[in-house]
């Protein structure tokens, strides 16, 4: 478990452009009924594990940084017998999400508006059947690579919230980050099960799968299973 006193970086965007007034109500009524209690330090600072009792029994599947939602929402939408559970700090991507939730039907959605390591930290061991990681911020420089999700830290704590034989889906744009997670998710427990240009059979193309896709820029899709 992560020590408690560890301060962690995060170099990602939480704020962007000013929020509608329909998106500030969003917040304001949607974002508490939604988000998982006792994964923050403040609620939980022994970071004691969480009861998965919120699921309903259903498996539980984590997307990590979700954008908009509409994967998300997609996927709670067509996978009625799991539970998705999102991560994003990006408030206006959480408001986003929270405007598509009022419209969907779902009872097997919540989020944590924050960082994915928070849910490290309090998911129990082997929680997750599945896991997302769609167009992860790239951090281009040479310099910036030890930032990306598909580094050691990041992907220890993954592999103790994967149950055994779940799997790790990755989409990106970037040829050098298929290049790293190639190599770093098989280093971290995982082993790579199809690479290449074919989505999944349930895939929804997010909002940066379009923009790589205007610019000219192919997508690529890696399965991983943990060992
Ligand atoms: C390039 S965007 C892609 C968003 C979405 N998945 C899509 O495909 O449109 C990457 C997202 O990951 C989120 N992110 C970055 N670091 C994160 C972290 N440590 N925990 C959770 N989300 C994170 C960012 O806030 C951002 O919204």
């Amino acid at each position: 478990m992560t020590e408690v006193t560890e301060r962690r970086n995060f170099y990602g965007r939480i704020r962007g452009k000013t929020l509608r007034a329909s998106q500030k109500t969003y917040l304001a009524e949607g974002l508490e009924p939604l988000s998982l209690p006792d994964v923050t330090r403040e609620a939980n600072p022994s970071r004691a594990a969480i009861d998965l009792a919120f699921t309903g029994g259903r498996p539980l599947w984590l997307e990590i940084g979700f954008g908009g939602g509409e994967h998300l929402v997609h996927m709670a939408d067509r996978h009625r017998d799991r539970f998705l559970l999102g991560c994003e700090p990006f408030v206006n991507g959480i408001a986003m999400l929270l405007g598509k939730v009022r419209e969907a039907d779902l009872d097997n959605l919540a989020i944590h508006p924050g960082d994915v390591r928070d849910l490290f930290d309090v998911l129990p061991d082997g929680a997750a059947e599945k896991a997302f990681l769609n167009y992860p911020d790239p951090w281009p420089k040479a310099r910036h690579h030890r930032r990306r999700f598909v580094t050691p830290g990041y992907l220890a704590g993954l592999a103790r919230v994967m149950a055994k034989g779940g799997e790790f889906r990755v989409a990106t744009d970037i040829p050098d980050y298929v290049r790293q997670t190639r190599e770093e998710v098989p280093a971290a427990g995982f082993d790579l099960v199809s690479d290449g240009a074919e989505p999944w059979s349930d895939w929804l193309s997010t909002r940066y799968e379009q923009k790589a896709l205007r610019e000219g820029r192919p997508p690529h899709y890696l399965t991983f299973r943990k060992r």
